[in-house]
């Protein structure tokens, strides 16, 4: 009974949402050309191919070697991790499991586990999509710049070239014990390559130069690899291209409520973030030992695109959202006020979230919308061997 009325409740407001769409449609052709322009969203497609920056243009052999260096563990210190372990094809460039788990675990994604006696903690946030990594930074007309483009959920690290050797230096991702801190620990890398003849030969032939096998042109070679990880065909962007079929009447009605409710506020752009830092208040994770407090310690986190979520489950920084509905009813709780983290107080949250209104968990039409953000033609393939002859990916059987 209840849930019939829901949805009767649900198909008014849908239906003044339509009215409403036209009479604006009816308005802007009573107003001319520059009305239409005017009232025009702050959403885009993406563009076909994304820049490098003027020192590392992409080329074949680059992406070639890069592709090697993502899923060869000989890039971490037990050598039983590489960077696919936990951006994996499969899953779409993420993963399927709140947090990551790195050197010595085995297994991937959700049946990925720590093995016995491992003293290494677990990492402390979930593994992004690297698919569309290339545009990071895309502000509201979809310019960017790919040498200072915002990496991680706090945004510590500008551009993919830097980005690549954060997780040879990181205890719990690649490095273990094995290796000293820092750059020590990615000079160590470097000299491992240096050792193995395939890859003297792939680095000369990418780089050319006295020296082609050094920390800067891993980084480049990893970066430009992960450019080609794209996923940019989405029913969204053919729709935002002339193709009126490609998105569902749900789904048209839907983006239409992304841009009523508030959502667009934040989520803006071809890459649907704006690039910022937001206090949210997303729930601790009860599996770390400490509370993750988020950039500065201010609890904010930056704004994630929201392209290729279908394969990207679970959300948030620390994975605590199952599904896109947990995400809306989150929405729902913030915007009345509420904090669900008891380290954030309501004063704290971010106040566009509080000029989120008008919708409920069961907004059917904007998790719709959301799905028509995923393109799953993206390049699946992964290389039959690596030049260390260790395992392709790492221990993830
Ligand atoms: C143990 C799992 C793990 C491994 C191994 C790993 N990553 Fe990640 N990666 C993560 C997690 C978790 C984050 C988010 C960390 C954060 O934001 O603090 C991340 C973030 C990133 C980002 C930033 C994405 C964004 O949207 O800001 C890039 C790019 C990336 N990783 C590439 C790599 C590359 C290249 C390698 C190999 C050199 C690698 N990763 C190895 C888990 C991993
Ligand atoms: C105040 C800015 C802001 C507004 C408004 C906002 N978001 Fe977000 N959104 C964020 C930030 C920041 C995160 C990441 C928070 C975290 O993990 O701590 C996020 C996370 C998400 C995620 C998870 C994505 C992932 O890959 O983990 C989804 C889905 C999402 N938002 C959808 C929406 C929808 C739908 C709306 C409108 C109802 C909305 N957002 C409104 C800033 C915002």
């Amino acid at each position: 009974m209840k849930s019939k009325f829901r949805e009767f409740l649900f198909e008014a407001k849908h239906r003044t949402g339509l009215l409403v769409a036209a009479a604006t449609v009816a308005v802007s052709l009573y107003m001319g050309v520059g009305a239409v322009a005017q009232s025009k969203s702050t959403l885009s497609a993406l563009p076909p191919t994304p820049q490098a920056p003027k020192d590392n243009p992409t080329t074949p052999a680059k992406v070639a070697l890069g592709k090697l260096l993502f899923w060869d563990p000989l890039l971490s210190g037990p050598q039983d991790v590489a960077c696919a372990s936990c951006h994996h094809p499969q899953n779409g460039y993420a993963e399927d499991r709140d947090l990551s788990l790195g050197v010595t675990s085995i297994g991937l994604g959700k049946s990925r586990h720590q093995s016995p006696g491992s003293t290494i903690p677990i990492v402390k946030r979930n593994s992004p999509t690297l698919l569309n990594i290339a545009f990071s930074g895309s502000d509201q007309s979809g310019s960017y710049d790919p040498a200072t483009a915002p990496m991680f959920w706090d945004m510590r690290v500008k551009s993919l070239e830097k980005q690549a050797l954060e997780p040879l230096k990181a205890l719990e991702e690649m490095r273990e014990n094995t290796y000293p801190e820092g750059d020590e620990a990615v000079a160590k890398v470097v000299a491992k390559l240096q050792a193995n003849a395939e890859y003297r030969r792939l680095f000369a032939g990418a780089f050319g130069g006295k020296q082609p096998v050094s920390a800067e042109n891993l980084g480049r070679a990893i970066a430009a690899f992960e450019r080609t990880l794209l996923a940019n065909n989405s029913p969204f962007d053919r729709y935002m291209r002339g193709d009126r079929s490609a998105m569902t009447e749900e789904q048209v009605r839907g983006m239409q409520r992304f841009e009523s409710v508030g959502c667009v506020k934040c989520h803006s752009g071809p890459m649907f973030s704006d690039y910022k830092l937001h206090v949210m208040g997303i729930p601790d994770n009860p599996a770390l030992p400490a509370s993750d407090d988020g950039a500065e310690k201010t609890y904010a986190f930056r704004t994630p695109t929201l392209r290729n979520l279908n394969f990207t489950a679970p959300y948030e920084h620390n994975g605590m959202f199952p599904t896109l509905s947990a995400v809306v009813g989150f929405y729902e709780d913030a915007s009345g006020g509420r904090s669900r983290n008891p380290n954030v107080s309501p004063e704290k949250l971010d106040p566009l979230l509080r000029e989120l209104k008008d919708f409920d968990e069961e907004d059917v039409d904007l998790v719709e919308f959301l799905r028509a953000l995923s393109d799953d033609k993206f390049d699946r393939t992964i290389p039959e061997r690596v030049p260390s002859g260790l395992p392709v990916g790492g221990k993830i059987q």
